[in-house]
């Protein structure tokens, strides 16, 4: 395979530090509510078994996979989604977990499909975004780091499905 030039963006220390933050903040928030957890596949792998580990309230944790990216770093226009999970969501709080924040495509079409299920409410957690790249407005309530308009892997991110498994961010530098 080809290797990708990239540089050091977020260290491991940094990320555990916000994430416990996040964790936080969350449980403050959702304390007495026993959110589902919806984990949007495969991007918030990492970060989800991170975060879920940080929150001290009850949870439940489901998963959903979505792609909108085909090849490398060039976007395709069509999110494809997979199926909701089989749970009832109608009057619970679900708070999606995201790895990035792109254009918000993603979110949005996954959004307006919870959405359908009558939930009490939806939220969305993200490790980075990447607010100057939007193309949907999305409010994304709980973010880890913004990611500028760098194109960044590592810690559960991917080009061509390779450099998920670093344990830090980096950001692609060619
Ligand atoms: P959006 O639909 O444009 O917001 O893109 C979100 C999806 O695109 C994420 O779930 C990622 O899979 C992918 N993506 C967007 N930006 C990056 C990046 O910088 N690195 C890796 N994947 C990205
Ligand atoms: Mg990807």
């Amino acid at each position: 395979m080809e290797y990708r030039k990239f540089e050091l963006l977020y260290p491991q220390d940094r990320i555990a530090r916000r994430i416990g933050e996040l964790g936080q903040q969350i449980s403050d928030d959702y304390k007495d509510k026993n959110p589902i957890l919806i984990g949007i596949l495969k991007g918030c792998i990492i970060f989800m078994a991170d975060l879920i580990r940080s929150i001290s309230v009850p949870m439940e944790l489901e998963f959903i996979s979505a792609s909108s990216y085909k090849n490398g770093r060039v976007a395709s226009d069509q999110v494809v989604m997979g199926e909701n999970p089989d749970v009832s969501l109608s009057n619970r709080h679900l708070l999606m977990v995201e790895g990035v924040v792109d254009s918000g495509k993603t979110i949005y079409s996954i959004t307006e499909k919870l959405k359908l299920e009558k939930p009490a409410s939806i939220e969305v957690v993200t490790l980075l975004d990447k607010p100057r790249c939007r193309k949907v407005a999305m409010n994304i309530k709980y973010v880890g780091f913004d990611a500028g308009s760098d194109f960044v892997i590592g810690f559960g991110l991917d080009v061509d499905q390779n450099y998920r498994n670093l344990p830090f961010i980096g950001k692609v530098t060619e």
